[in-house]
């Protein structure tokens, strides 16, 4: 459920008209809705109604202050990977408790910082790293709060980019080595373990990997703390696609998600942490562009668009597919065309979509790249000096400049000449 759609033949977010944006603000451009923000937050929370939880949402999907501080009003917390994710989410008013870190290249400042923060818990994902976690908090004179990242071993059948919970993956303790490092982390002055936390994918669209992770979570739980652990909390990570295609890739509801959570986990009496991302953000965004030119070479049509592999890179990365809208929608009765979508950046991987059939555009005519929320704007870059693109935030009838567009000065002015230039 999103709150983009035509209404008198022109493509709104909410109530405001998209044209109007770009005109206003130009392009490329994105425009996030708050009430689908607030939708998809509050859905997913209520599934969880009646069990002690608390929803992290994973703010590396997309990290704007104004979207973190919507999300932090509704209660939410964060599940943060980096010590500028603590900044950011800190900046936003999340106060610690409700801040999980994870990650599996914490550094010495950044453990330090998540301790003066108090955050909930440290989610370790290797020896080494607990090691030093009990070593920098006792320095501190505290102890860490930690959930140990188990590695599952489950493929989440997903894009071999995004899958995290196999093996082989870099992600968290190995299944069988996860009693001994329980043992070992009791053993620790700086650390007291609170919890076991696992993170199998993103972009997940069937429940069997998730009850396959969750039973078994329930049964290491069940041997750690018979062998004396305190496991009071059970960090399920995030993964929950979203419909992309809208067709093949619909995720279960949140309601059927809670419910294998409370088949596989219910009867342990655990607080639980979800780290959602995606599912929150990614279809409450969209990208906004314009067609600059159109181009035929033999029998091919490219759209070139200004909207760049730099401002969105996920179709390029990771083969994703991305539906394109016209914000003028056509009459029924034009009959679309096979076109490239492609951007500026020289690049042959820089494109919106290959082979995609879509409604005849013109020079100047305004498009949305759609479920551009989340992993979109975080990961743009300024490649081909192209300044980052801005940000928009949408609610019923008004719209908010929530990161300006840089100026090609701005880029120039991080640069420093070496003192032997001057
Ligand atoms: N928790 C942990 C430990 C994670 O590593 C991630 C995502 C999440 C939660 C949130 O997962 P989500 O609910 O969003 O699926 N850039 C890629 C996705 C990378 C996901 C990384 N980890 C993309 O654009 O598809």
């Amino acid at each position: 459920m999103h709150h983009f759609e035509y209404r008198d033949g022109i493509l709104h977010a909410e109530e405001v008209p998209l044209d109007e944006i770009a005109r206003s603000v130009g392009t490329p451009v994105y425009v996030y809705s708050a009430r689908t923000l607030e939708r998809h937050y509050r859905v997913f929370d209520a599934a969880f109604a009646n069990r002690p939880h608390l929803v992290c949402y994973a703010m590396k999907a997309n990290s704007n202050q104004a979207v973190l501080k919507l999300l932090a009003d509704l209660g939410a917390g964060m599940d943060i990977v980096s010590g500028g994710e603590l900044a950011r989410a800190q900046a936003a008013g999340v106060p610690g408790e409700r801040i999980v870190f994870s990650g599996v290249g914490k550094t010495d400042a950044e453990m330090r910082a998540a301790l003066a923060a108090g955050i909930r818990s440290f989610n370790v994902e290797s020896v080494p790293e607990l090691i030093r976690l009990s070593e920098v908090a006792a320095a501190q004179g505290c102890r860490a709060p930690v959930s140990v990242r188990v590695n599952p071993d489950v493929d989440a059948g997903t894009h071999e980019k995004i899958s995290t919970g196999r093996r082989a993956d870099k992600f968290g303790i190995s299944w069988l080595q996860a009693r001994e490092v329980y043992d070992l982390a009791a053993t620790l002055p700086g650390i007291e373990v609170r919890g076991v936390a696992m993170h199998i994918g993103s972009q997940i669209t069937d429940l069997a990997p998730f009850e396959k992770a969750f039973t078994l979570m329930a049964e290491l739980i069940r041997m750690l703390r018979e062998a004396g652990h305190d496991i009071r909390h059970a960090d399920l990570g995030g993964g929950l696609g979203v419909p992309y295609h809208g067709d093949t890739d619909i995720p279960p509801e949140p309601k059927e998600y809670a419910a294998v959570v409370d088949r596989t986990l219910g009867h342990l009496d655990l607080e639980y942490v979800m780290e959602p991302g995606r599912m929150i953000a990614g279809n409450a965004g969209i990208l906004l562009g314009r067609v600059i030119f159109v181009k035929e070479v033999e029998g091919k049509t490219f759209l070139i668009g200004d909207t760049g592999m730099n401002d969105l890179i996920r179709p390029t990365l990771y083969e994703a597919f991305h539906h394109i809208l016209p914000v003028r929608r056509p009459p029924k009765e034009v009959q679309p065309v096979t076109v490239d979508v492609v951007g500026p950046v020289c690049e042959t991987g820089d494109y919106m979509a290959r082979d995609r059939a879509l409604p005849p555009m013109q020079r100047g005519d305004f498009y949305a790249v759609m479920t551009a929320g989340a992993y979109g704007a975080v990961q743009s870059c300024t490649y081909n000096s192209r300044p980052l693109v801005p940000e928009v935030l949408v609610r019923d009838d008004a719209f908010a400049v929530i990161r300006p567009r840089l100026e090609a000065e701005d880029l120039i002015a991080m640069d420093r000449l070496a003192p032997w230039q001057e």
